[in-house]
Formats: C-alpha cells, structure tokens, sequence
C-alpha cells in the first residue's frame, strides 16, 4: 500500500498533464489572457472546508478546468502586454517539475550540495552573458525586491556596523530616482530607515536620475550632518524603461564613498544581446546588482539573479548561524544562509540551469532583439496614427502611448481595451497624465498578436471619439474552448 500517490497513478496523471501543458503551450491563444468573471467568482464555487477524506485526480483536474483556469490571469500569453510580460519556456517548466519532485532545500552547502554549487554555476554563467566581471558574487532571490532589500543591508552594515549591536541610527540616506521601482523605498523601510531619510532624486525629460540633483542631496545631506548610505541607479524604470546614468552616479559613489545598488530587474536582460550591452555601462563598478531572469529569460517565477561586490557585508548584516546548522567549513562550500534573510532555499537554479543551456546565448539574444525590433515597429505604427501620441523614449521592449485626450479618455480606453480580449495592457502616471504601456517579452509574441491588438485598439479609439458604447465585447472575440 502507497502512502503517497502509486507510481502507477503519478505516471498516468503526469503524462496527462504534460500532455495539458503542450497543448496549452502550443497555443495559449485558446484561452483569454484575462479572467471574464468578476471578484468573488472562483471563492463562491469552492467548499469553505478542505476535505475529510482524499478526492480523485479526475476531480482535481476537473475542477482545475472548469474553475481555476477560467479565473485565471495567464502571464504565459502572448496577448499579455501588461507590467512587464514574462515567459515560463519548456525547459523551464520541466526544471520546476525535477525540483518539486527532489524537493531540496539548499539552506546549506550540506543540505544539497547541487542546490549551492548550481547557483553559483549558472550565477557565474550569467554574469559572462551580462558582461560584468568576475568580482560579483552572485545568488538567487525569489524576486527583486528581495535582492534590493539584501542590497540595502549590506550597505547598511558598510555604512554604520554599529547597527547590528545597537539597532538602526536614525541619520542614514537612502538615495533614488523619482521612477524607482517601489520595491526600493519599501526596502528602505523595511531596513529602518524612515522616510524622512530617502531622496527622491529629480529626473530628466527622458525620465533618468540627474546625476547633478543627486551630488547636490547628496552635499546637503552631509552638510545637515546626515550619513548618505546607498544609491540606487535603474537600467529599465518600470513605467517606461528610462536608463539612469550609471557611469556618472557610479563617479559620484565611488568619489562619495556611498554603496551603489542597480537595479536591472527587467532591462539588465538587454545585455545578453551584444549590440545593446553598452546600457550596463557603469555597472561593473556597483555594489551590487540585480536582475530578473522571471522576467526576460524565459525562466518560470521566480528567480531573481543578485550580485555583490563585498558578500562579506552581507554576512555582517545577515549571518546567524545556530547549532543544529553547523557544518565543517571549506573554501569550496558556501551556505547560502550566511549571506540571506531566509533560511530555506529552492533549488531555483535548476530551472535557469536548463533555460540557458536549452536555448543558449545566441537564441536567448535573438528573442530579446525580436521583442526590441517589435517594440520599435509598434511605436511608429502607433506615431503614425494622429490619435495616438507617443509618451516616452522606448529603448527597450515597452512602449508607453496614450489617446490624444484627457486622463478619463484613456482611463476609458484602457479599460475597453482589457474587456475586449485583445490583450492585457497596463498604466501608468508621467507628469500626471495618464499613459497605457504595451510590454512585450512573451516568448510566444509574434507581430500578428501586436496587429489583432492594434486593430481592436483603433475600434476602440474610433468609438470613444464618437461617444459610442462599447461594441467588441469579450465574448465576440474570444470563443471559448470546449472540452
Ligand atoms: C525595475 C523593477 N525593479 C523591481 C521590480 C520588482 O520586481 P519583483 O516582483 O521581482 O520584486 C520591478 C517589477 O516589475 C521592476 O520593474
């Protein structure tokens, strides 16, 4: 008698849902990208209560058919054009299926020696794709809002190690652009920082940190008799993928004496591809460094890549190490929990290890540049068109566009927009207008899914401009699948 699922049964169940995965990733467009039910739907259709005794598969995956996938907002779709769109690739998704089933936890080099020592491979490999040198120490985060707040821990014991005895000193700063992600000041408060000591630091009219604005908070901070501790610089902001001018903030840390943190969560990627590499000049003489492979190399959620110049800060900040997790100590064996918050670990580097070896440098690169020239050729045909006005430079994959008109119009047109199926589109604010961003990064995306999207989007302006109610609805342009 099994206690777990019979290997009989795992095999027959496994092979169906590969088999449900390959369908689905052969074409996602069968499903729409958003869920057409309201809040609430999903909740009232399930027991309150978990079962008593066990249910079969056949029901499991029943349900998950007819409830859960309906409900669902699929990032894998090559309509999603929303944040920033993501993939999860095949060989990927198959790591994912080894991990679970290994089910390891790498909080130490002795607890699995492949979850350490592949996490410092495929790190390794990575930061060779990037161009950096072999002066970072890499590890793997959940996302980037770990890394960064691992980024400004690190800086907090360079800057006052005094704080790991006697708690935070209340006259740190923490320095970034206006057009930050908000994983960066959370991470400030997180770290105890207080608001009152982080700069938002002015940006310029392509929407990057002014390097002048910075030196001057900088020298005023110091003047008032505060302690600046950490910049963070963005390669790829989140609302339109400005570039900040790391070369120039990496000048005035260096000259400053201040820890510096990028964050190339999303546009570090660029720099697999050779001709775009130039947008991490600078990095090399960071602090640190972070970017996504969850969110521009096909990798399956999540997985984010930070690098460290000085690891040992962390280990400052972070290392604890209670008797039970005492292990004999050698060069060649690093344990992971003296340098992280958490103590467990996935084995997230599997995945990566199969992404980039599946697909190597020279196709990952490709797909970047295919979503780059995508996104280049959606800006002109979008500028071409007098309705629509173009509302930032589009360097990378995402272009931010909005109606000619006032904020409620593109409110309105956004919202149209994601009911009709089309596509999954997000906003944001510059200069308090409200602009639609059209990210593209699914690795499924081809120019076609851009055209159907633009048709739909042209409709919707022609209607708005007429006052007319809504004519595409989700049902005219999605017919379910029925099984
Ligand atoms: C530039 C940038 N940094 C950080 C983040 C936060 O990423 P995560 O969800 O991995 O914490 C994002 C999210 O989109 C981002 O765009």
């Amino acid at each position: 008698m099994w206690r777990d699922m019979s290997p009989d049964e795992f095999r027959r169940y496994g092979h169906q849902i590969v088999d449900w995965i390959a369908d689905f990733l052969a074409d996602p467009r069968q499903f729409p990208v958003l869920s057409p039910h309201p809040p609430g739907w999903l909740a009232r259709q399930l027991p309150g209560e978990a079962p008593v005794e066990g249910e079969s598969m056949d029901q499991i995956l029943q349900d998950f058919e007819r409830l859960v996938l309906p409900h669902c907002t699929i990032w894998n779709h090559p309509r999603f054009f929303s944040y920033f769109a993501v993939s999860s690739s095949g060989p990927g998704i198959l790591a994912e299926l080894l991990a679970a089933a290994l089910n390891m936890n790498g909080m130490l080099w002795q607890s699995s020696p492949a979850v350490t020592e592949l996490e410092q491979v495929t790190l390794g490999w990575l930061r060779q794709w990037l161009g950096l040198p072999d002066v970072f120490f890499g590890m793997i985060h959940d996302t980037a809002s770990t890394s960064t707040f691992h980024a400004i821990l690190a800086a907090r014991a360079r800057a006052a190690p005094e704080a790991r005895s006697d708690g935070v000193p209340s006259n740190l700063v923490l320095y970034f652009s206006e057009q930050a992600h908000s994983s960066v000041e959370k991470a400030g408060l997180a770290a105890g920082l207080g608001r009152k000591n982080m700069r938002l630091v002015a940006t310029d009219d392509r929407f990057a940190m002014k390097p002048e604005s910075l030196l001057e908070a900088i020298r005023a901070d110091r003047a008032a008799g505060l302690r600046p501790m950490c910049v963070v610089a963005t390669v790829g902001t989140t609302s339109t993928t400005a570039v900040d001018p790391v070369p120039a903030i990496a000048e005035i840390c260096e000259r400053e004496q201040i820890w510096l943190h990028v964050d190339g969560a999303y546009g570090g990627h660029m720099a697999v591809v050779p001709e775009y590499r130039h947008l991490l000049d600078g990095v090399a003489q960071a602090d640190s460094f972070v970017v996504n492979p969850h969110k521009w190399l096909f990798t399956p959620i999540d997985l984010s890549a930070f690098y460290i110049r000085h690891p040992d800060a962390l280990r400052e900040a972070l290392c604890l190490v209670p008797a039970y997790l005492r292990s004999p100590s050698n060069a060649d064996a690093v344990n992971f929990m003296e340098y992280t918050l958490p103590l467990g670990r996935r084995f997230r580097a599997l995945k990566l290890w199969f992404v980039m070896r599946y697909f190597g440098q020279a196709k990952i690169a490709s797909l970047i540049r295919g979503h780059v020239e995508m996104a280049q050729r959606l800006a002109q045909t979008l500028q071409s068109d007098e309705r629509f006005e173009l509302c930032a430079p589009h360097p990378m994959s995402l272009v931010c566009f909005r109606l000619r008109g006032s904020n409620a119009q593109n409110e309105e047109l956004l919202e149209r927009l994601n009911r009709s199926g089309a596509g999954f589109f997000s906003k944001t604010v510059l200069g308090g207008r409200t602009v639609l961003r059209w990210s593209i990064g699914n690795i499924h995306t081809c120019w076609e899914d851009l055209e159907a999207a633009l048709a739909t989007l042209r409709q919707i302006a022609t209607e708005l401009a007429s006052g007319q109610d809504p004519q595409i609805t989700l049902d005219s342009v999605y017919e379910p699948k029925t099984s």
